[in-house]
């Protein structure tokens, strides 16, 4: 699939995220090294804590059904600026792809190629927990 493809998949959530607290859609595309991909919005809720964001949405599919090796992760906002991953996601895409290529587009189309190293050096992974 080509980054534009990927993308767009990402934007197509949009539509999708259940937003009635924040206003605030996001959606995300995330690519299995397979090639298959799983798409996420987020999910809101009156409790407020309980809210998913549309990356780990995507993981936690693409995990129940059975893959764990991802490559790429589109990540659309509606927002001139380019919406990144909040911690909590940034651990969680790290459990399975530390490798993983980060990919951010904007309201306009606009794309931001990052890397999941950059937005979470020195992260917290098992390897720690078998010292
Ligand atoms: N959100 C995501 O889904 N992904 C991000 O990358 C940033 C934040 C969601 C969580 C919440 O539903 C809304 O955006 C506002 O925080």
């Amino acid at each position: 699939m080509t980054k534009q493809e990927l993308c767009q998949k990402a934007v197509d959530m949009l539509k999708m995220a259940y937003v009635p607290y924040s206003r605030f859609p996001v959606g995300a595309a995330l690519e299995c090294d397979d090639g298959t991909v799983y798409t996420g919005c987020n999910i809101e809720n009156a409790g407020y804590t309980p809210t998913n964001c549309a990356e780990r949405t995507a993981v936690f599919k693409a995990v129940s059904e059975g893959h764990r090796k991802f490559t790429r992760i589109a990540v659309a906002a509606a927002t001139e600026r380019f919406t990144a991953p909040c911690g909590v996601c940034r651990q969680v895409l790290q459990e399975f792809a530390p490798d993983l290529e980060v990919i951010l587009v904007n309201r306009d189309g606009k794309t931001l190629d990052l890397t999941l190293r950059e937005l979470l050096p020195y992260g917290f992974d098992g390897s720690y927990l078998e010292e």
